[in-house]
Protein backbone atom coordinates (compact mmCIF):
# COMPACT_ATOMS: atom_id res chain seq x y z
CA UNK A 1 0.00 0.00 0.00
CA UNK A 2 0.93 3.72 -0.54
CA UNK A 3 1.60 5.28 2.28
CA UNK A 4 3.57 8.90 3.06
CA UNK A 5 5.67 9.17 5.67
CA UNK A 6 7.55 12.40 6.84
CA UNK A 7 11.28 10.92 7.43
CA UNK A 8 12.76 14.29 9.00
CA UNK A 9 11.00 17.81 9.43
CA UNK A 10 10.61 19.01 6.09
CA UNK A 11 11.00 16.10 4.42
CA UNK A 12 8.34 13.13 2.82
CA UNK A 13 8.91 9.89 0.98
CA UNK A 14 6.11 7.84 -0.34
CA UNK A 15 6.69 4.23 0.28
CA UNK A 16 5.44 0.77 -0.63
CA UNK A 17 4.23 -1.12 2.97
CA UNK A 18 2.46 -3.99 3.69
CA UNK A 19 -1.32 -4.11 4.05
CA UNK A 20 -1.40 -4.95 7.78
CA UNK A 21 -2.98 -8.02 8.99
CA UNK A 22 -6.04 -7.19 11.90
CA UNK A 23 -5.35 -9.00 15.01
CA UNK A 24 -7.92 -9.94 17.88
CA UNK A 25 -9.25 -6.76 18.62
CA UNK A 26 -8.07 -4.85 16.09
CA UNK A 27 -9.86 -3.19 12.70
CA UNK A 28 -8.54 -2.80 9.45
CA UNK A 29 -9.49 0.86 7.96
CA UNK A 30 -9.26 1.75 4.11
CA UNK A 31 -8.82 5.32 4.64
CA UNK A 32 -10.69 7.50 2.63
CA UNK A 33 -10.46 10.79 3.85
CA UNK A 34 -7.71 12.61 6.04
CA UNK A 35 -7.56 16.00 7.34
CA UNK A 36 -4.55 17.89 8.04
CA UNK A 37 -4.12 19.14 11.58
CA UNK A 38 -1.97 21.92 12.99
CA UNK A 39 -0.10 19.02 14.82
CA UNK A 40 0.30 17.39 11.53
CA UNK A 41 2.04 20.97 10.30
CA UNK A 42 4.31 21.31 13.11
CA UNK A 43 5.71 17.95 12.59
CA UNK A 44 6.33 18.92 9.28
CA UNK A 45 8.18 21.65 10.48
CA UNK A 46 10.21 20.40 12.77
CA UNK A 47 8.40 22.63 15.33
CA UNK A 48 5.72 19.71 17.48
CA UNK A 49 7.61 18.83 20.52
CA UNK A 50 8.26 15.34 21.65
CA UNK A 51 8.35 14.02 18.13
CA UNK A 52 10.16 11.62 16.74
CA UNK A 53 10.76 10.87 13.38
CA UNK A 54 10.51 8.98 10.96
CA UNK A 55 6.74 8.80 11.23
CA UNK A 56 3.61 8.30 9.67
CA UNK A 57 1.16 11.70 10.42
CA UNK A 58 -2.96 11.77 10.07
CA UNK A 59 -5.07 11.65 12.57
CA UNK A 60 -8.00 13.05 11.29
CA UNK A 61 -9.16 9.99 9.65
CA UNK A 62 -12.71 8.87 7.93
CA UNK A 63 -12.45 5.00 6.37
CA UNK A 64 -14.24 2.03 5.28
CA UNK A 65 -14.44 -0.88 7.81
CA UNK A 66 -12.78 -3.35 5.65
CA UNK A 67 -14.35 -6.72 7.38
CA UNK A 68 -16.82 -6.85 10.18
CA UNK A 69 -16.15 -6.53 13.90
CA UNK A 70 -18.19 -6.70 16.69
CA UNK A 71 -21.12 -4.28 16.30
CA UNK A 72 -19.71 -2.98 12.89
CA UNK A 73 -20.51 -3.96 9.66
CA UNK A 74 -18.23 -4.93 6.68
CA UNK A 75 -18.04 -1.53 4.43
CA UNK A 76 -19.24 0.56 6.88
CA UNK A 77 -18.06 3.98 7.10
CA UNK A 78 -16.57 4.87 10.34
CA UNK A 79 -13.97 7.18 12.22
CA UNK A 80 -12.48 6.43 15.24
CA UNK A 81 -10.95 8.31 18.30
CA UNK A 82 -7.52 8.52 17.82
CA UNK A 83 -5.95 8.47 21.27
CA UNK A 84 -5.18 5.30 22.36
CA UNK A 85 -4.87 4.47 25.83
CA UNK A 86 -3.90 2.03 28.38
CA UNK A 87 -6.83 1.54 30.02
CA UNK A 88 -5.19 0.83 33.72
CA UNK A 89 -3.95 4.10 34.93
CA UNK A 90 -5.36 6.63 37.17
CA UNK A 91 -6.81 8.48 34.23
CA UNK A 92 -8.15 5.65 32.25
CA UNK A 93 -9.70 4.25 35.70
CA UNK A 94 -11.38 7.79 36.36
CA UNK A 95 -13.53 7.38 33.28
CA UNK A 96 -10.47 9.61 31.28
CA UNK A 97 -8.98 8.29 28.65
CA UNK A 98 -8.07 11.00 26.74
CA UNK A 99 -5.66 12.20 29.81
CA UNK A 100 -4.17 8.65 29.96
CA UNK A 101 -0.59 9.06 31.71
CA UNK A 102 0.26 6.51 28.70
CA UNK A 103 -1.32 8.29 26.19
CA UNK A 104 -0.56 6.87 22.28
CA UNK A 105 -1.85 9.64 19.85
CA UNK A 106 -2.38 7.62 16.37
CA UNK A 107 -0.09 9.83 14.25
CA UNK A 108 1.82 11.53 16.57
CA UNK A 109 3.17 8.88 19.00
CA UNK A 110 2.43 5.71 16.36
CA UNK A 111 2.30 5.97 12.86
CA UNK A 112 -1.12 7.40 11.47
CA UNK A 113 -3.71 6.96 8.82
CA UNK A 114 -1.67 8.85 5.44
CA UNK A 115 -1.81 5.91 3.73
CA UNK A 116 -4.24 3.30 2.04
CA UNK A 117 -4.89 0.77 5.23
CA UNK A 118 -4.82 1.63 9.09
CA UNK A 119 -5.28 -0.71 11.83
CA UNK A 120 -7.10 0.70 15.04
CA UNK A 121 -8.50 -0.94 18.15
CA UNK A 122 -11.96 -2.06 17.95
CA UNK A 123 -12.86 -0.34 21.05
CA UNK A 124 -12.07 3.20 19.11
CA UNK A 125 -14.49 3.08 16.59
CA UNK A 126 -17.31 5.07 15.95
CA UNK A 127 -20.44 4.63 13.57
CA UNK A 128 -20.59 6.96 10.69
CA UNK A 129 -24.02 5.73 9.10
CA UNK A 130 -25.60 9.11 7.47
CA UNK A 131 -22.50 10.98 7.23
CA UNK A 132 -20.08 11.47 4.39
CA UNK A 133 -16.56 10.96 4.52
CA UNK A 134 -16.01 14.48 4.89
CA UNK A 135 -17.94 15.22 7.76
CA UNK A 136 -16.45 11.96 9.36
CA UNK A 137 -12.54 13.43 9.12
CA UNK A 138 -14.23 16.12 10.36
CA UNK A 139 -15.29 14.61 13.72
CA UNK A 140 -11.89 14.18 15.50
CA UNK A 141 -11.43 18.29 15.37
CA UNK A 142 -14.91 19.07 16.30
CA UNK A 143 -14.77 16.56 19.23
CA UNK A 144 -11.30 18.63 20.56
CA UNK A 145 -13.79 21.88 20.86
CA UNK A 146 -17.39 19.81 21.94
CA UNK A 147 -14.39 18.57 24.91
CA UNK A 148 -13.69 21.93 26.00
CA UNK A 149 -16.82 23.35 25.85
CA UNK A 150 -18.25 20.33 28.22
CA UNK A 151 -15.26 20.94 30.52
CA UNK A 152 -16.23 24.87 30.79
CA UNK A 153 -20.07 23.24 31.32
CA UNK A 154 -21.28 26.18 29.61
CA UNK A 155 -24.95 27.24 30.04
CA UNK A 156 -27.35 28.58 27.99
CA UNK A 157 -27.37 32.18 27.89
CA UNK A 158 -23.85 32.97 29.21
CA UNK A 159 -21.05 34.56 27.10
CA UNK A 160 -18.87 32.36 25.80
CA UNK A 161 -15.33 34.31 24.77
CA UNK A 162 -13.45 31.88 21.97
CA UNK A 163 -9.84 33.25 21.81
CA UNK A 164 -8.40 31.95 18.78
CA UNK A 165 -10.30 31.34 14.95
CA UNK A 166 -8.83 28.20 13.77
CA UNK A 167 -10.48 25.03 13.44
CA UNK A 168 -10.25 24.53 16.90
CA UNK A 169 -11.62 27.85 18.13
CA UNK A 170 -14.45 27.27 15.50
CA UNK A 171 -15.47 23.89 16.61
CA UNK A 172 -15.25 25.47 20.56
CA UNK A 173 -17.64 28.15 18.91
CA UNK A 174 -20.24 25.68 17.13
CA UNK A 175 -20.75 23.99 20.52
CA UNK A 176 -20.98 26.62 22.32
CA UNK A 177 -23.66 27.83 20.44
CA UNK A 178 -25.66 24.48 20.45
CA UNK A 179 -25.19 24.43 24.69
CA UNK A 180 -27.10 27.95 23.86
CA UNK A 181 -24.48 30.79 24.68
CA UNK A 182 -23.75 34.19 23.21
CA UNK A 183 -20.67 33.60 21.05
CA UNK A 184 -18.06 36.13 21.10
CA UNK A 185 -14.95 35.61 18.86
CA UNK A 186 -11.68 37.09 19.18
CA UNK A 187 -8.80 36.58 16.74
CA UNK A 188 -6.04 38.87 15.26
CA UNK A 189 -6.42 37.59 11.83
CA UNK A 190 -9.63 39.33 10.25
CA UNK A 191 -10.07 36.90 7.45
CA UNK A 192 -11.06 34.30 9.70
CA UNK A 193 -13.31 36.85 12.34
CA UNK A 194 -14.90 37.36 9.02
CA UNK A 195 -15.77 33.71 8.61
CA UNK A 196 -17.04 33.63 11.86
CA UNK A 197 -19.35 36.46 11.66
CA UNK A 198 -20.60 35.41 7.89
CA UNK A 199 -20.18 31.41 7.67
CA UNK A 200 -20.93 30.57 11.12
CA UNK A 201 -23.47 33.26 12.50
CA UNK A 202 -20.78 34.73 15.28
CA UNK A 203 -22.67 38.05 16.10
CA UNK A 204 -19.76 39.21 17.85
CA UNK A 205 -16.27 39.68 16.34
CA UNK A 206 -13.32 41.20 18.15
CA UNK A 207 -9.94 42.21 16.87
CA UNK A 208 -7.42 41.48 18.86
CA UNK A 209 -5.53 44.05 18.19
CA UNK A 210 -7.93 46.74 18.98
CA UNK A 211 -6.90 49.06 22.04
CA UNK A 212 -9.97 48.71 23.33
CA UNK A 213 -10.89 45.32 24.03
CA UNK A 214 -11.58 45.29 27.28
CA UNK A 215 -14.32 47.74 26.75
CA UNK A 216 -15.96 45.99 23.54
CA UNK A 217 -16.53 43.29 25.81
CA UNK A 218 -17.73 45.27 28.30
CA UNK A 219 -20.05 46.63 26.15
CA UNK A 220 -21.49 43.18 24.60
CA UNK A 221 -21.67 41.56 28.02
CA UNK A 222 -23.74 44.18 29.49
CA UNK A 223 -20.81 45.07 31.95
CA UNK A 224 -20.68 41.84 33.05
CA UNK A 225 -17.54 40.18 31.13
CA UNK A 226 -17.69 36.79 29.27
CA UNK A 227 -18.50 33.82 32.53
CA UNK A 228 -16.30 31.46 30.33
CA UNK A 229 -13.16 32.08 28.15
CA UNK A 230 -12.04 29.33 25.80
CA UNK A 231 -8.66 29.96 24.33
CA UNK A 232 -7.76 27.86 21.18
CA UNK A 233 -4.36 30.01 20.30
CA UNK A 234 -1.81 28.47 22.03
CA UNK A 235 -0.17 31.77 21.86
CA UNK A 236 0.97 32.57 25.41
CA UNK A 237 0.38 36.46 24.74
CA UNK A 238 -2.99 35.52 23.97
CA UNK A 239 -3.68 32.91 27.25
CA UNK A 240 -1.85 35.59 29.88
CA UNK A 241 -3.86 38.46 28.84
CA UNK A 242 -7.36 36.75 28.43
CA UNK A 243 -7.34 36.10 32.70
CA UNK A 244 -7.79 39.62 32.71
CA UNK A 245 -11.65 39.03 30.08
CA UNK A 246 -13.06 36.93 33.02
CA UNK A 247 -16.48 37.55 34.64
CA UNK A 248 -16.09 37.58 38.36
CA UNK A 249 -16.87 33.56 39.06
CA UNK A 250 -15.83 32.51 35.69
CA UNK A 251 -14.59 29.89 33.99
CA UNK A 252 -11.10 29.76 31.47
CA UNK A 253 -10.65 26.89 29.75
CA UNK A 254 -7.25 26.44 27.33
CA UNK A 255 -7.36 24.28 24.95
CA UNK A 256 -4.68 25.81 22.88
CA UNK A 257 -1.61 24.68 24.05
CA UNK A 258 1.82 26.04 23.93
CA UNK A 259 5.26 25.43 25.27
CA UNK A 260 5.94 28.70 28.44
CA UNK A 261 5.12 28.95 31.39
CA UNK A 262 1.76 30.82 31.76
CA UNK A 263 1.91 34.02 34.56
CA UNK A 264 -0.98 35.80 35.81
CA UNK A 265 -1.70 37.87 38.48
CA UNK A 266 -2.97 36.69 41.53
CA UNK A 267 -5.09 38.84 43.36
CA UNK A 268 -6.98 39.29 39.93
CA UNK A 269 -7.62 35.63 39.71
CA UNK A 270 -8.79 35.52 43.73
CA UNK A 271 -10.93 38.95 44.06
CA UNK A 272 -12.75 36.66 40.55
CA UNK A 273 -12.81 33.33 42.59
CA UNK A 274 -11.56 32.15 39.07
CA UNK A 275 -11.95 28.41 37.61
CA UNK A 276 -8.97 27.26 35.52
CA UNK A 277 -8.94 24.41 33.56
CA UNK A 278 -6.93 22.06 30.62
CA UNK A 279 -8.50 20.49 28.10
CA UNK A 280 -6.79 17.67 26.36
CA UNK A 281 -8.06 15.61 23.75
CA UNK A 282 -12.10 13.96 23.79
CA UNK A 283 -13.91 11.25 24.78
CA UNK A 284 -16.45 8.39 23.37
CA UNK A 285 -19.37 10.93 25.09
CA UNK A 286 -17.64 14.40 22.75
CA UNK A 287 -17.06 11.63 19.56
CA UNK A 288 -21.02 10.94 20.12
CA UNK A 289 -22.06 14.67 20.51
CA UNK A 290 -20.17 15.22 17.61
CA UNK A 291 -21.92 12.61 15.57
CA UNK A 292 -25.31 13.70 16.20
CA UNK A 293 -25.06 17.61 16.29
CA UNK A 294 -23.69 16.58 12.48
CA UNK A 295 -26.73 14.07 11.49
CA UNK A 296 -29.10 16.89 13.45
CA UNK A 297 -27.76 19.34 10.98
CA UNK A 298 -26.30 21.66 14.10
CA UNK A 299 -23.24 21.79 12.48
CA UNK A 300 -21.34 21.94 8.95
CA UNK A 301 -17.95 21.89 9.26
CA UNK A 302 -17.36 20.96 5.53
CA UNK A 303 -17.57 24.61 4.83
CA UNK A 304 -14.45 24.87 6.85
CA UNK A 305 -12.50 23.05 3.77
CA UNK A 306 -10.74 25.03 1.84
CA UNK A 307 -8.08 23.29 0.12
CA UNK A 308 -8.94 19.38 -1.68
CA UNK A 309 -5.89 17.35 -2.63
CA UNK A 310 -5.42 13.82 -3.75
CA UNK A 311 -3.15 11.07 -1.64
CA UNK A 312 -0.40 11.76 -4.34
CA UNK A 313 -0.46 15.55 -4.23
CA UNK A 314 -0.03 15.96 -0.80
CA UNK A 315 3.91 15.77 -0.98
CA UNK A 316 3.96 18.66 -3.31
CA UNK A 317 1.45 20.87 -1.26
CA UNK A 318 1.81 19.67 2.57
CA UNK A 319 4.13 22.77 2.49
CA UNK A 320 2.40 25.43 0.68
CA UNK A 321 -0.32 24.94 3.90
CA UNK A 322 1.87 26.49 6.55
CA UNK A 323 1.74 29.74 4.59
CA UNK A 324 -1.52 32.01 6.12
CA UNK A 325 -1.54 33.91 2.75
CA UNK A 326 -2.95 30.48 1.42
CA UNK A 327 -5.90 31.12 3.44
CA UNK A 328 -6.19 27.66 4.76
CA UNK A 329 -8.29 26.74 7.72
CA UNK A 330 -8.80 22.97 6.30
CA UNK A 331 -6.87 21.12 4.04
CA UNK A 332 -8.50 17.59 3.07
CA UNK A 333 -6.68 14.45 1.66
CA UNK A 334 -8.81 12.00 -0.72
CA UNK A 335 -8.60 8.52 -1.13
CA UNK A 336 -10.35 6.63 -3.80
N1 LIG B 1 -6.78 20.35 23.57
C1 LIG B 1 -6.27 19.55 22.65
O1 LIG B 1 -6.18 18.35 22.85
C2 LIG B 1 -5.85 20.14 21.35
C3 LIG B 1 -6.00 19.41 20.15
C4 LIG B 1 -5.64 20.01 18.94
C5 LIG B 1 -5.10 21.28 18.95
N2 LIG B 1 -4.93 21.93 20.14
C6 LIG B 1 -4.35 23.28 20.20
O2 LIG B 1 -5.35 24.21 19.86
C7 LIG B 1 -4.73 25.41 19.40
C8 LIG B 1 -5.43 25.90 18.15
O3 LIG B 1 -5.28 24.98 17.09
P1 LIG B 1 -5.66 25.40 15.59
O4 LIG B 1 -5.32 24.24 14.73
O5 LIG B 1 -7.02 25.96 15.52
O6 LIG B 1 -4.55 26.55 15.38
P2 LIG B 1 -4.46 27.78 14.36
O7 LIG B 1 -3.06 28.23 14.40
O8 LIG B 1 -5.08 27.42 13.04
O9 LIG B 1 -5.40 28.89 15.01
C9 LIG B 1 -4.99 29.73 16.05
C10 LIG B 1 -5.67 31.06 15.89
O10 LIG B 1 -5.26 31.90 16.97
C11 LIG B 1 -5.08 33.21 16.48
N3 LIG B 1 -4.19 33.95 17.36
C12 LIG B 1 -2.83 33.88 17.46
N4 LIG B 1 -2.39 34.77 18.36
C13 LIG B 1 -3.46 35.43 18.85
C14 LIG B 1 -3.64 36.45 19.80
N5 LIG B 1 -2.61 37.01 20.43
N6 LIG B 1 -4.91 36.85 20.06
C15 LIG B 1 -5.96 36.32 19.41
N7 LIG B 1 -5.85 35.35 18.49
C16 LIG B 1 -4.61 34.90 18.21
C17 LIG B 1 -4.51 33.01 15.08
O11 LIG B 1 -4.70 34.15 14.27
C18 LIG B 1 -5.30 31.79 14.59
O12 LIG B 1 -6.47 32.15 13.88
C19 LIG B 1 -3.25 25.07 19.24
O13 LIG B 1 -2.55 25.55 20.37
C20 LIG B 1 -3.24 23.56 19.24
O14 LIG B 1 -2.02 23.05 19.72
C21 LIG B 1 -5.30 21.39 21.32
ZN1 LIG C 1 -5.75 17.22 14.97
ZN1 LIG D 1 -4.26 5.03 30.95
Amino acid sequence: MNTLVCLEPGQFSYEDRAVPVAQEGQALLRIRRIGICGTDLHAYEGTQPFFAYPRVLGHELAGELVAAVPGFEAGEAVTFIPYFNCGTCIACRSGLPNCCTHINVCGVHSDGGMGEYLLVPTTSLIHGQGLSYDELALVEPLAIGAHGVRRAAVKPGEFVLVVGAGPIGLGIMEFARIAGAHVIALDINEQRLAFCKDRLQVAHTINALAPDVTEQLRHITNGDMPTVVIDATGSLKAINNAFSYLAHGGRYVLVGLQKGDISFSHPEFHKREATLMSSRNATQEDFEHVVTSMKAGLVQPTTYITHRVPFAQVQAEFASWLDPQTGVIKAMVELE
